[in-house]
Formats: C-alpha cells, structure tokens, sequence
C-alpha cells in the first residue's frame, strides 16, 4: 500500500482522546492516502489495548509497544522512521493540535522544495489558547535558549505538531541527541545544512482527556539538550575561561559583600548591590583580558563593552531565578533546581556576551 503521508503520534496515557483523534483525522485528510503510526511507552490506561484492538481492525493503523517509558523524542524518531511514507507528521495524541492543518502543510511540499513545515503556537495569526502563564512562561525562555542553539529565525522551535521529508530524517537521525522532549529542536540543530522550512499558524487548543506529562525533570532534560547541541564532545576554551572567571566573580562579591556589610556597617541591600556591581564589573575586565583577549575591547567600546555587560548580566540573572524557581516549584530538589539555573544564567550570559558586547570577531 502506498502512503503519501505518515502521522506519528506519541503516546503516553491518552485512552479517552485515541479514537476521537482518529476520526478527526480520517475526516480532515478525506483526499490524501495516510498512515498513522502510535508510538506507546507502556502506557497503563487501557491505551495500550485499545491501540492494539485499532491497530488490527484498520490496515493503515499501527502501534509500536515499547515496555519502558523511553521519553517522547525518542518515541517520535522510533514511529518517523517506521513511516512508509515520502512525507512523515509527528502530533500529539490530546487533540491540541489542529488536525486541519496537516492537509495545508502537506500543500506545501508540493509548491515549493521545503524541508520542514512547522505549526507554530508564536506565527502571524496564531493562537495559544487557555495556556497558563507559567506554561507560557516556560515556552518563551525555552524558545529563547532554543534560538541561541539554531540561529534559525522560527518562532515557536519547540513546538510538538511539524511535518518532514522522511529522507531528510533518515539522512539526519544519526546524529539527533534523541533524549527528552524536543523533538524539533533536535532536528533543527542535528541537520548540517540549514533546512528549508516554513511555518504555519496554529490555533493551539486545550488538552481534551488526560494529563500533561511535562513537568520538571523534562525541563531538565531541555538543558541536557542545549548542552549536548551547544558544546558537543568538547566544551569550548571560552567557555571554561567564562566560567572560571565567573569563579573568581563569587569571590569578588563576598569580599565586598563582607567589608561593606560587617566593617563599614552599609545595610545589606546596599551592600549587595555594590558586590554585584563590583563582581560584574571585575567579571568584565577579566573577561575582556582573557576570554576575550583576541576580541579585546579598547578606547570607547571598552565602556560600552561594560554597559552592555551589565545588560546582559542582568537578562541572565532573571532567567536563571525565573527556570530555577519553576524547577524547584515542580518538585526538583532545590541543589540541582539552583545549579540548573545558575547553568542556564552562565550559558545564556556566555552567548549573549558573545553576541553584544565582545562581538566584533577577528580570529585568534
Ligand atoms: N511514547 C511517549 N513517551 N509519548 C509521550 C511521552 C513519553 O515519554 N511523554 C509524552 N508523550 C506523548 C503524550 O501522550 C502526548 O500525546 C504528547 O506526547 C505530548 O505530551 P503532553 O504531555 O501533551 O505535552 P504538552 O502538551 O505539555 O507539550 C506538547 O506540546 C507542546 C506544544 O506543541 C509537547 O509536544 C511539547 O514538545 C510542545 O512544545
Ligand atoms: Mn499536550
């Protein structure tokens, strides 16, 4: 049987929304032979069977069973490449995601040479629906930190609803880190050319049955991605010297956190204040000494250099307090909720230093 299109959906606890999702389907691709491929991580609600019980009733329905949760991403390169079809769809099982817009993207790659089509929540005439704050809060610093790893101009790189050439998957899943659940996050920042793609509105919708799955150990997997994308095998040179340098910067603040507040008597904020600005401002000078001496700022750009330092100081600082505190709200242990930040903090003050204030580039 030839398919033209594939849709591989997730699952993880979805029995009330599976046939639902189905119909929908059916009626929305009315033209256009399709497949769906269920990926299931051993879910304990009844999908399992049901999946099974559809999966023999209909001959363009499969089911991979996979008896340990094996994390969403992997679940959708598993099902991508068991498509047989040229064009390949990963969507969630919820019914979030439009089902109406796959027959739009599948237009697409007949009109022009596309890689990717993707369904963006953040698009020109996009909706996110009854998202909570906290959820888009989450969103916006993923999608922020995502933008450093694929210099690609998309608006909504993590979202769950995109489609692909299968080729383009196959020639590029060697090399996708696979882990937690950033799918195309991962496919952006694995392709070594850059791929061609196109974005599509989104009117995101509300869960209909079920649970989110998303939750704070995920969002530590995210980091385990920027990581793995960022720095590869071998960490840059830079990047340990910033940190080391962001080393000696804790011991700059405390120094005068402790002279101004134990000796001069100053109150503490005012104390803490001046610590943070001296640690910023000494942090700055090493930098511009040593991680950066081949980019070394002289002259005028050395005082512009140390106010866009302080700028982007600051951006690190709110969104490292910002990802630490959601971890540590959903139940991560403060030790490795406050690391994670601090990491982001550090990666994120690293590229955007890298980026405004030391950005002229001459090669070492
Ligand atoms: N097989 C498998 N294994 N499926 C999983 C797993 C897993 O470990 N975790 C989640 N899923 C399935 C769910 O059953 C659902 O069909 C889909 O993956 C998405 O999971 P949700 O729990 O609904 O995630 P979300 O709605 O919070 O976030 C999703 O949508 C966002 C916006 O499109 C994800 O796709 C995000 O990556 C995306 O940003
Ligand atoms: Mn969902």
């Amino acid at each position: 049987m030839f398919y033209e299109l594939t849709i591989v959906v997730p699952t993880l606890n979805e029995v009330g929304n599976i046939e639902l999702l189905c119909n929908k389907i059916a009626r929305a691709l009315k033209e256009i032979s399709w497949e769906i491929i269920f990926v299931d991580d051993n879910s304990t609600d009844g999908t399992k069977e049901l999946l099974t019980h559809i999966s023999n009733k209909h001959e363009h329905v499969s089911a991979i069973h996979r008896t340990d949760r094996k994390g969403l991403s992997s679940a959708c390169i598993e099902g991508m490449l068991a498509s047989k079809a040229p064009i390949v769809a990963v969507m969630d099982a919820d019914l979030q995601h439009d089902e109406g817009l796959l027959p739009l993207m599948l237009a697409e790659f007949s009109t022009t040479s596309l890689d990717i089509a993707v369904a963006s929540r953040f698009a020109a005439g996009a909706e996110l629906g009854a998202f909570s704050a906290k959820r888009a809060l989450l969103s916006n610093i993923g999608n922020f930190l995502s933008r450093l790893v694929i210099k690609v101009q998309l608006t909504d790189p993590l979202s769950g609803f995109f489609m692909l050439r299968t080729d383009v998957l196959k020639r590029l899943s060697q090399r996708l880190y696979g882990k937690g659940f950033k799918i195309l996050l991962d496919i952006f920042a694995s392709s070594n050319k850059p791929l061609n793609f196109v974005e599509v509105p989104l009117k995101f919708s509300t869960r209909h049955s079920g649970e989110s799955k998303l939750d704070g150990t995920i969002a530590l997997e995210f980091v385990g991605l920027l990581c793995h994308k960022l720095f590869g095998k071998i960490i840059p040179l830079r990047f340990i010297l910033f940190c080391l340098v962001g080393l000696t910067g804790v011991g700059v603040h405390l120094m005068v956190l402790s002279s101004f507040h134990l000796f001069i008597n100053t109150e503490f904020v005012w104390s803490q204040t001046i610590a943070t600005y001296t640690a910023m401002t000494s942090n700055y000078f090493l930098n511009n000494s040593f991680t950066y001496r081949d980019k070394k700022l002289q002259g005028k750009r050395l005082i512009i250099g140390l106010l866009t330092f302080y700028l982007v100081c600051s951006a690190a600082a709110v969104l490292n307090v910002a990802f630490a505190n959601l971890l540590y709200q959903s139940n991560i242990h403060w030790v490795i909720a406050g690391t994670a930040g601090a990491f982001i903090g550090a990666v994120l003050n690293y590229g955007l230093s890298s980026m405004f204030t030391w950005r002229k580039s001459k090669h070492i």
